[in-house]
Order: structure tokens, then C-alpha cells, then sequence
């Protein structure tokens, strides 16, 4: 999606250690009117899929899937990190290893809230090594349901989450893919998504 590439280019800005900070429209001030956008990207995108609900995680996936729900007229359910265990066999769990934080964390949904009734998107901001997302993969799994595609605001090319979704023959959209990126000269390169808008 050009406009966000150009929003990355223009307000994003390379960290050491392969982070791109995007917290001034993304994912800590948020701008709204471009969630907007991405989320008719999305809907674009994905107008093949019967979905009906979106999934993401907390916290800065909530933000996005939010808006592109009013795209898809469906609700979204977060996944919530959580240290409580599943005392009472109420919620659906998976481990998720963040490389990026170097800890492991679990999340949880209430199997109220996935269903093998439901067919879901996933929608979150970074897709890195793909933790995330196959930790809710897992949940989905878990609840019976059917997973229709995932949907990322930023794919990191150059780590290995895009690939390994691909190679499984899941339905992946990413928005912006960064290919490269150097945080001494602050560049970042992009790969061309001709289908995209
Ligand atoms: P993975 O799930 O794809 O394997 O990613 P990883 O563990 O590496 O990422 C952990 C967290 O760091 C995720 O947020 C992810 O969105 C974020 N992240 C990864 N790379 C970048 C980056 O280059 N820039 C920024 N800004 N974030 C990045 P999280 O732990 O779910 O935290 P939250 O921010 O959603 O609360």
C-alpha cells in the first residue's frame, strides 16, 4: 500500500537492532484516518474470504483491527497476554515467544469468543518471526475454527514470519513489506506488491 510506505518513509525511523519505530502514527499515537484506509485495504484484499470475525493481540494490534472492522462489519476479539493460567478450562491458550522482547508470554481467549462456528482474519501491526501470529494460529486450531488469512500492517522481509506463513499456504497480506532497512543512513527499501493499492 503506497500511502503507508510513504507514511513509513516520512515520519518512520530505523533503530539499531532492525526496529522501526512507527509510534507516531502507528502504534502509539495513532492515526486514525489511515487505520481507515488500510482497513479497506484489507477488506480489498481479503473480499473473497467469508470472514466473520477478526482476531488480534494486545496492545497494538487492537487499534487497527478495530477500525478495519468497520470495513468488514464483523467483531474483533484480542487475545489478552496473560501470566493467569487456564484454572477453570474457560479459555483457549497458547505460548507466544517474542524475539524481540526476549521472553515468553501466554495469551488466552474465552472459547465464548472462538468458535468452530467462526471464520477469521488476523490482524495485527509487525509480523517479525511470526510468534504472534502462530501462537494465534494455535488458538484458532484449538476453537475449530477456520483461519480465512492474516493481515499486517508491517511485514520485517528480512526476518523470517512471512516466509514460514507462506510456505504453510496461508492467504498473507501485508501492507508494507520493508526489505531493508539501515539505521545509520535511516533508509529503508520496500517490496513491490503490484497487487496492492
Ligand atoms: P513476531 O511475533 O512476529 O515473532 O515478532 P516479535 O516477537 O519479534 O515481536 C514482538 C513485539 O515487537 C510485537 O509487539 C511486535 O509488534 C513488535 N515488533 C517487532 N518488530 C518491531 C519493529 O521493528 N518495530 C516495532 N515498533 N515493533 C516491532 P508486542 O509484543 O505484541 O507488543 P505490543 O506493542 O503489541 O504491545
Amino acid at each position: 500500500m503506497k500511502l503507508l510506505e510513504e507514511r513509513i518513509q516520512k515520519d518512520g525511523t530505523v533503530k539499531e537492532g532492525n526496529i522501526l519505530k512507527v509510534d507516531s502514527f502507528l502504534n502509539h499515537q495513532m492515526d486514525v484516518e489511515l487505520f481507515d484506509l488500510m482497513g479497506q485495504e484489507f477488506k480489498r484484499l481479503f473480499a473473497d474470504a467469508p470472514i466473520n470475525k477478526i482476531l488480534t493481540i494486545e496492545a497494538s494490534g487492537i487499534g487497527i483491527a478495530c477500525v478495519a472492522a468497520r470495513s468488514f462489519h464483523v467483531p474483533v476479539v484480542f487475545a489478552k497476554k496473560t501470566q493467569t493460567l487456564n484454572i477453570d478450562g474457560q479459555v483457549l491458550s497458547s505460548k507466544v515467544d517474542s524475539f524481540t522482547h526476549k521472553k515468553t508470554y501466554d495469551i488466552i481467549v474465552s472459547k465464548k469468543f472462538l468458535t468452530q462456528q467462526d471464520h477469521v482474519l488476523i490482524i495485527d501491526d509487525f509480523l517479525a518471526n511470526g510468534c504472534a501470529v502462530l501462537g494465534l494460529m494455535d488458538l484458532i486450531r484449538a476453537a475449530g475454527a477456520v483461519l480465512e488469512g492474516v493481515g499486517i500492517a508491517v511485514e520485517k522481509g528480512f526476518q523470517t514470519g512471512g516466509q514460514k506463513l507462506r510456505d504453510m499456504g496461508i492467504h498473507l497480506e501485508s501492507l508494507a513489506i520493508v526489505d531493508s532497512m539501515d539505521a545509520a543512513t535511516g533508509r529503508i527499501t520496500f517490496r513491490e506488491q503490484p497487487h496492492q493499492s
